[in-house]
């Protein structure tokens, strides 16, 4: 599949006040214009893009839909008949779903795990119409998608790995260099960073390690801390420097209870000629000072209650 990055994520909150204040004034973000049919949720602009996260209200916090971009309307056909061939069942977005996302045309699948995805195509854009929430250098979205997220899985099976390689056409990037079992990849077309989504075993459970967004430069990074430390909000790592990319970055948790990675790069990704598999996770900094997960990753049942019964997970 020709895919980009993930072009838009949405979720579920019991704290929508909280990400209200939040969003702007600590990550950043500007709160868009809600859709006319779902104007209770709240939408946050990263870049041109009409959105790039969507909060809609709920009773937990979980992540509800996570939107990958094709690259235009042929390869989003071919997305389907990829999805058909592999026998992966989908449903397709109607006027109203699509107007919702902004986009031309979208479908619906789950992974072998039960996480909802989406494939679109041609999400609205108006040009230099970014308003950062506060004094701010912008993200790093545009041709490459909002970031990367890590996700946990109740159980881990060679079936989610072939279904990301061989259905979504991802490309196999590591197995990361922290001391959990985690699997990375990154879109057939991501030439820019080394991962666009992860899977970590979490016996069990299920729900959003971090969620990774590139800021404009080391200064965008450092305000945010400043003002994550100003606020005291919880940190899970402080600012530090990945061995296998050239970022720094720092970690901590937003009022969903996962965390964000704000990070900005120090240069162009180096790609991986060979698979990487570093003596230790940081070079420097990074260093542990909360939970590895936040309090939104939670047993599957009652996480999605849809897809899986105490019995199951
Ligand atoms: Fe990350």
């Amino acid at each position: 599949m020709n895919l980009i990055g993930i072009g838009y994520m949405g979720f579920e909150t019991a704290n929508l006040d909280a990400w209200r204040d939040y969003g702007p004034n600590v990550m950043g973000f500007e709160i868009a214009a809600s859709p006319t049919q779902d104007e209770h949720s709240l939408y946050f602009k990263m870049d041109d893009r009409r959105h790039r996260l969507a909060f809609h209200p709920g009773e937990i916090d979980r992540v509800t839909y996570i939107g990958w971009e094709a690259r235009n309307r042929l390869d989003f056909i071919e997305a389907q008949q990829i999805l058909n061939s592999h026998g992966v069942e989908f449903s397709v977005g109607d006027d109203t779903l699509c107007e919702q996302r902004g986009v031309k045309e979208l479908i619906r699948f789950r992974d072998p795990v039960g996480y909802q995805h989406e494939i679109f195509y041609a999400q609205k854009w108006t040009p230099r119409s970014f308003r950062s929430g506060r004094p701010h250098g912008g993200f790093i979205c545009d041709d490459r998608g909002l970031g990367h997220v890590v996700l946990m899985t109740p159980t881990f099976t060679e079936e989610l790995e072939t279904f990301l390689i061989e259905v979504m056409g991802m490309q196999w990037y590591g197995w990361g260099a922290g001391k959990g079992k985690t699997q990375f990849f990154r879109t057939k077309l991501n030439n820019q960073t080394s991962h666009d989504i992860a899977f970590g075993h979490a016996p069990g459970r299920m729900g959003i390690q971090h969620i990774g967004v590139f800021v404009d430069s080391v200064r965008d990074v450092g305000e945010t801390y400043d003002i994550v430390l100003e606020r005291e909000l919880d940190l899970m790592m402080t600012l530090g420097q990945h061995s296998q990319d050239p970022h720094i970055s720092f970690y901590h948790f937003n009022p969903s209870g996962f965390a964000f990675e704000c990070i900005a790069e120090l240069e162009p990704w180096q790609g991986d000629p060979f698979e990487l598999n570093p003596e230790k996770m940081s070079t420097w900094g990074h260093k542990i000072v909360g939970p590895i997960v936040g309090p939104s990753v939670r047993p599957a049942a009652e996480v999605y209650p849809e897809i899986y019964t105490d019995e199951s997970a």
